[in-house]
């Protein structure tokens, strides 16, 4: 492991612990899927997928099991929590591809430098849980050889709203941890500062979910 501030590992772990990494396997093995790794998964396969995958901030790994389960040839899935890597690992063991799926544990601002380039770069609700976008849109979009995808929270005053209050229930019982709703336009401007365009964009009530390519090989599709 790996990380330049310790206190984010902290608080990262205590919110994202072992009974909430079982909680979410559970769902994932009865419900699939939910609706913003869905998104990202339709999005990624209608853009064509190509060989190579890295999952940034990967949970239990739910995108990183469907683009697999799709096709995709190799997925390495970084993930700050513990309790998730343990529960990816055990999972990617329980559908036989553990050979296809590597779990790296870090602060993947910290470790983005040793994982290897992938064609598509996924974070699937991870910008919401880090204090600032601009480190980790910087490391994703240099380790993407052609696509981001990524989901956030919409940046409405509802959504500010409902996060806001989150985070004062989590202060009144002494949880560190706070959700963040990060300007979509500044992190749109950071991207196309580096290259990438916006492809498509869908979203619910709540969150956005982006597709983002290089600008010189947004139309290129590949499988
Ligand atoms: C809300 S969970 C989403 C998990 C999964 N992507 C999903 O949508 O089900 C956010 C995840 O991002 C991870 N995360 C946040 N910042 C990270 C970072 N800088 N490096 C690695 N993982 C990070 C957290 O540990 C957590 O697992």
């Amino acid at each position: 492991m790996s990380s330049c501030c310790s206190s984010f590992f902290a608080a990262n772990q205590r919110q994202f612990s072992d009974a909430v990494a079982r909680r979410d396997l559970t769902r994932y093995r009865g419900r699939g899927p939910d609706q913003t790794t869905r998104l990202l998964r339709d999005a990624i396969l209608g853009a064509g997928h190509g060989k190579t995958v890295l999952d940034v901030g990967a949970g239990i790994g739910a995108l990183s099991f469907e683009l697999l389960a799709a096709g995709v040839e190799r997925v390495t899935a970084v993930e700050a929590a513990p309790a998730y890597v343990a529960a990816a690992r055990q999972e990617a063991g329980r559908r036989n591809v553990s050979d296809r799926l590597d779990v790296v544990h870090g602060d993947f601002v910290s470790v983005a430098g040793a994982v290897a380039q992938a064609d598509v770069v996924t974070m699937d609700r991870v910008v919401c849980c880090y204090p600032s976008y601009q480190p980790l849109l910087e490391a994703a979009v240099r380790r993407s050889r052609r696509l981001l995808a990524f989901s956030y929270p919409r940046d409405r005053w509802y959504v500010r709203a409902a996060v806001g209050l989150q985070n004062m229930v989590r202060a009144l019982f002494r949880n560190p941890f706070r959700g963040f709703v990060h300007s979509a336009r500044a992190m749109d401007a950071l991207l196309a500062q580096h290259g990438f365009v916006r492809i498509e964009r869908r979203a619910t009530l709540k969150w956005s979910a982006d597709l983002y390519g290089r600008a010189d090989a947004a139309t290129t599709r590949t499988r």
